[in-house]
């Protein structure tokens, strides 16, 4: 397997849960867009020798102005798998090891990043950053019905980036049309084992606007300290 490491940003989506008009990705945080914040963070980690971005199809150029001439920029897809597949298929042929990583985690550290990939170096074949859930959870059915408690205890929550050898992802991604959430979701339907790693509080999604309301705080904060030093 090639050791060299390379990451896809699905940075396609809508956002429709967060509104405002403008794509998601571009949205800024403390002025700056969210994707240019994650693909800066995967810059940063020493692992990652390319990083390509699947944009909204119409805004490719955009982004492109936006990243710079170092980060290759592919029309994404009407569903996040259509945009990771997009993107993996533009990947260079010596890249081994994929870091999958949703532009919509823009507060993401560099230190996670390193921590995916070296797990995959080390032999892991797919890596996942995880959380303990912090609210009880339960399954309900078409009426809104409660069907089932799982024991909050086994439950974690899902980051990204998620690191996976690439030939593994590439066989997992030919069964894209199953129903799931995450990249690792194809892999373990693959019966490949996946690894847990702990994630961060920092790599949370941007979904709705509370989570832009707290983006914004933390990176105030951030920066505030940063003035101090
Ligand atoms: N994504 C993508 N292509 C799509 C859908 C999603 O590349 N067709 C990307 C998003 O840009 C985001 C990541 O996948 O970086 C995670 O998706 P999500 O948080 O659901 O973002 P959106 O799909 O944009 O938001 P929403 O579901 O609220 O519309
Ligand atoms: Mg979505």
């Amino acid at each position: 397997m090639s050791t060299r490491v390379g990451a896809v940003v699905p940075a396609a989506g809508r956002g429709e849960r967060l509104g405002g008009g403008t794509p998601k990705a571009l949205r800024p945080l403390a002025g700056r867009p969210m994707l240019l914040r994650a693909v800066e963070t995967l810059l940063a980690s020493a692992h990652v020798t390319q990083v390509v971005v699947a944009a909204p199809p119409t805004l490719v150029d955009v982004v492109g102005q936006i990243l710079g001439p170092g980060v290759c920029v592919v029309p994404g897809g009407g569903e996040r798998v259509d945009s990771v597949r997009t993107a993996l298929d533009a990947l260079d042929d010596d890249i081994g090891v994929v870091l999958v990583h949703d532009a919509a985690r823009p507060l993401t550290p560099a230190t996670l990043v390193d921590a995916v990939a070296a797990a995959v170096l080390a032999g892991h074949p797919a890596v996942i950053p995880v959380l303990p859930v912090t609210d009880t959870v339960k399954e309900i059915d078409a009426d809104g019905r409660v069907v089932r408690t799982p024991r909050r205890d086994v439950l974690r929550a899902v980051q990204t980036p998620q690191g996976f050898r690439r030939d593994i992802l590439r066989t997992a991604y030919a069964n894209r049309d199953l129903p799931v959430t995450d990249d690792a979701g194809l892999v373990e339907a693959l019966g490949v084992p996946v690894t847990t790693i702990p994630g961060s509080e920092e790599a949370f999604k941007v979904t709705r606007p509370v989570d832009l309301v707290l983006a914004e705080a933390l990176l105030a904060d951030s920066l505030a300290r940063d003035g101090q030093r």
